[in-house]
């Protein structure tokens, strides 16, 4: 039985930083398509050349592109106990080509998490991310001037191009007009559930722990909770 787990949210609600801890607990692929993209745009590949742009303005690359990646990547056999989708789908139309792409499976878990605008502008530009190993870092609690070096791996720390103030309003603008109907679409689901992003990142965790594990549950898929691995200390910093 697949665990299949899909996380929606603003920009910056958080999506990928719980992705990669519960992806990490629960020993389930994390599939980014903002990840994805970066990696193609900073190898310079066609890829990257084409969606650079696009990105760059806050803009979404088309659903044909971003679904035909996706498609790719849930026939790897890595998938099999499932995954982790942070950043897919952002519109009806990739929401609808995912419930083709996983028809005849298990059922898709859909969390959404929710943050107030003003918090996820802050958030986003308060945000560094590692050159070198793509670590995210949260530059709140300390000068951000401080925050230049990973701890992981001791690369670069930068601002992502896409979290200017501008750009992160014009993503939030995006995500109200193209993605937000897709809570509509996932709404009426029982395997649907809403959290409170703007929590501490150890709340908003077991806020989605929980979420998954009553869904799992009633679907008659394996204890979610009990498998839980890493010691509830183990925060971000926010
Ligand atoms: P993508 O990378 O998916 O960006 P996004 O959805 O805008 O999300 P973010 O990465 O900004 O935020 P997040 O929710 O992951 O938050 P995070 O955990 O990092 O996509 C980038 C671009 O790629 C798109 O604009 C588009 O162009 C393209 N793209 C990607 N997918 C696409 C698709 N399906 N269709 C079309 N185009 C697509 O957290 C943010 C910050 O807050 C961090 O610093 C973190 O440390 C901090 N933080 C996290 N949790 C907390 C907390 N609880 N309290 C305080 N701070 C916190």
């Amino acid at each position: 039985m697949a665990l299949n787990v899909v996380m929606l949210g603003p920009p910056g609600a958080g999506k990928g930083t719980q992705a990669e801890r519960f992806a990490r607990e629960y020993a389930l692929p994390k599939i980014s398509t903002g990840d994805i993209l970066r990696e193609a745009v900073q190898s310079g590949s066609e890829l990257g050349q084409q969606v650079k742009v696009v990105m760059e303005r806050g803009e979404l690359v088309s659903d044909a592109l971003i679904t035909g990646i996706v498609s790719e990547r849930l026939s790897r056999p890595d998938v099999a106990g499932g995954f982790v989708l942070d950043g897919f789908p952002r519109t009806v139309p990739q929401a609808e080509a995912l419930d083709a792409l996983v028809a005849g499976g298990d059922p898709l878990i859909v969390v959404e998490m929710k943050v107030p605008d003003e918090e996820l502008v802050r958030r986003v530009q308060g945000r560094r991310v590692c050159k070198v190993c793509g670590t995210n870092v949260s530059a709140f609690g300390g000068d951000p001037a401080n925050v230049q070096r990973c701890e992981k791996c001791g690369g670069e720390l930068v601002s992502r191009s896409d979290d200017t103030e501008a750009v992160v309003r014009e993503r939030l603008k995006i995500y109200w007009r193209d993605t937000r109907p897709i809570i509509a679409y996932y709404g009426g689901r029982p395997t649907f559930r809403s959290i409170d992003g703007a929590q501490t990142p150890e709340q908003v965790r077991q806020a989605l722990i929980g979420a998954v594990s009553e869904v799992a549950a009633a679907a008659g898929l394996p204890d979610v909770k009990g498998a839980a691995g890493l010691s509830a200390d183990e925060g971000v910093g926010a």
